[in-house]
């Protein structure tokens, strides 16, 4: 055989040797030895399996879980909805190590180490890369980058969704809803679908107070990020195959590309309108809102502060979908409980009228709605994404799966006996979520205008199912009737309070709460005796003169 022929051969039989070298080193020995290293140190968790890891077995348990029915009113959603997390944690116990494919996870669920975790202080725990997918949907935005670019689009996020900022959108946000509202006119008794409503209600917000635009000119931007974020959650627990990925495209990886590219194009042209308004001068800036902000620093002379736009891009990816989904599920499953749950539907509608009454909620009213603060707290207690911690009845107690929302009466850190990781929907430390208060404020507005208006039961065709996608997702909507709040019925609301007034003759006395202007009518003629808590928050438990109770029947406290 000549030496040309031997190279032939040998050429190609050396580059098979290596990558079959590389391929065991990455795809068993890499993933055996870490398994080993964190058992040594007791870690324990499901045994690494060659290429697929535990994902075999993640999709068999979700198909088993989703077979199950679902209770309404014992809200035990974890075995459902993430039946793998649930079952290894009560197998191996709080912290354990699982396989995402060839990706070694460690799932970690005691609360000092999810703290220090989500604290980072010493900077010592990067952000996951992205999946291929992944970047796809969230590109270059604030929840993917990190170092001097997350500063820079930090600050920008801070400036626009708090303060003064924050404020100004209110308007903006009541209007949305007036505009739902509108639609719901005629729909009085009958089965309506609120999921899909808050979608429409969510994304019009998003889209008026952060792109100035409406619902419609946005609309082929959500509904894109939409198709894309299924791809992504329905890849996650997909198995790569080596070499055969990068050859092969699959087809939700085609379609990935081509979303992708639809979304950049549809927000590049948002960004050009406004481009374009300044270069003919009719407008002298880009404006004051979010976007706004962002083209004015994709412009910025400064190198350090301007945003490249990928940059740019990926923070409106980010914005449209946090924006819209987050808040559409906090609404729905709300107004669901609120369906189940009448007693706190009613206390609700209660505290909105005494703080509102028929006119629409104001800045100064929805920071002091106190009730609807606890229900949205026990909302978010059980269908935020911290799945393991909310459940844990060592941290909660044995009631930890029903609907208590007088749990947070006296505020998260007594519900969480000072413990910050039991209770964190929004995230812990630097990272922790920008768009709280922008969220819980639209949802506040948008649930004390429905309670103004309408009572909600929920429809016998409602199907229970709970999915986790981007965040925990009905798959089959939320069927629920609104009936129109008679006249009689609101004003009964000022009258029942101001009988009870008149009464300290009568034995129980609830807890009413007034607006000042009563408070101050009442006292200054001297029928009232103050007992204050919490000052300087509205409501205040007001007691008649003289009254021998000094319990608070409606939120259980002993006032001294
Ligand atoms: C009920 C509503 C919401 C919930 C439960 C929620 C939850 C969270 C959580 C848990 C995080 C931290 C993620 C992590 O540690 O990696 C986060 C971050 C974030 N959220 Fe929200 N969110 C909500 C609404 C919103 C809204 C309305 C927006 C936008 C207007 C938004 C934008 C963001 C952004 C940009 C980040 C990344 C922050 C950073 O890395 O600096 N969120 N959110």
């Amino acid at each position: 055989m000549s030496v040309l022929m031997k190279l032939v051969i040998l050429v190609p039989c050396c580059f098979f040797l290596v990558g079959l070298i590389k391929f065991l080193y990455d795809y068993l020995w890499t993933p055996l030895r870490i398994q080993h290293v964190m058992n040594s140190q007791g870690i324990k968790g499901p045994p690494y399996r060659f290429i697929h890891g535990n994902n075999d077995q993640v999709t068999r348990m979700k198909k088993e879980a989703s077979t199950k029915p679902m209770s309404l009113t014992r809200h035990e959603i974890f075995p459902t909805v993430q039946p793998h997390i649930y079952s290894w944690l009560n197998t191996y116990g709080k912290n354990y190590l699982s396989w995402n494919g060839v990706q070694a996870e460690l799932v970690i669920s005691e609360p000092e180490l999810v703290k220090e975790v989500l604290k980072n202080s010493e900077k010592a725990f990067p952000k996951p890369k992205p999946t291929l997918l992944g970047s796809k949907l969230l590109g270059k935005g604030l929840v993917m980058v990190e170092a001097e670019n997350w500063v820079k689009q930090r600050k920008l996020a801070n400036f626009a969704f708090h303060g003064e900022s924050l404020k100004n959108m209110i308007p903006a946000v009541v209007a949305s809803v007036e505009t739902m509202l509108k639609r719901w006119k005629g729909q009085e008794g009958k089965e309506m679908d609120v999921y899909q409503e808050f979608r429409l209600l969510t994304a019009e917000v998003i889209s008026r107070t952060a792109f100035g635009s409406s619902y419609l000119e946005g609309e082929k931007i959500f509904t894109m990020l939409n198709k894309l974020s299924t791809i992504v959650i329905r890849n996650i627990f997909t198995t790569r195959i080596p070499f055969i990925s990068k050859l092969w495209k699959t087809a939700d990886l085609v379609e990935s590309e081509e979303l992708h590219k639809g979304i950049q194009d549809c927000v590049m042209e948002i960004i050009k309108k406004r481009e374009d308004k300044v270069a003919s001068g009719e407008a002298d800036g880009f404006g004051n809102d979010f976007l706004g902000l962002l083209v004015d620093a994709y412009h910025d002379l400064d190198e350090k502060k301007r945003l490249s736009l990928e940059d740019l891009v990926g923070e409106c990816k980010t914005f449209y979908l946090a924006g819209q989904e987050t808040v559409n599920s906090l609404l729905g499953w709300t107004v669901l409980l609120l369906s189940i749950h009448e007693d706190w539907q009613e206390k609700a509608r209660r505290e909105v009228f005494e703080m509102f009454g028929n006119q629409n909620p104001h800045p100064e009213g929805i920071a002091r709605l106190k009730t609807m603060t606890m229900i949205m707290n026990e909302t978010l207690k059980i269908v935020a994404l911290n799945i393991a911690l909310h459940n844990d009845p060592q941290l909660w107690g044995d009631d930890v799966h029903l609907f208590k929302p007088e749990r947070f009466a006296e505020g998260i850190a007594k519900a969480t006996n000072h413990n910050a990781a039991a209770f964190f929907p929004f995230g812990l430390g630097a990272r922790s979520c920008v768009g709280m208060t922008f969220a819980t404020t639209e949802a506040k507005i948008a649930l004390s205008m429905i309670l103004q208006r309408y009572t909600m039961t929920l429809s016998p065709a409602y199907v229970h199912k709970p999915v986790l996608l981007i965040g925990l997702k009905p798959q089959h909507g939320i069927q629920d009737h609104l009936h129109r709040l008679q006249q009689g019925a609101i004003q009964n609301h000022h009258q029942r309070d101001l009988h009870q007034l008149h009464n300290p003759a009568s034995k129980k006395v609830e807890c009413v709460a007034f607006s000042e202007v009563d408070v101050l009518k009442f006292l200054l003629v001297g029928q009232l005796h103050l007992v204050v808590q919490g000052l300087p928050h509205w409501p205040l438990h007001v007691f008649p003169h003289d009254h021998p109770l000094q319990h608070c029947f409606q939120c259980h406290d002993w006032i001294g």
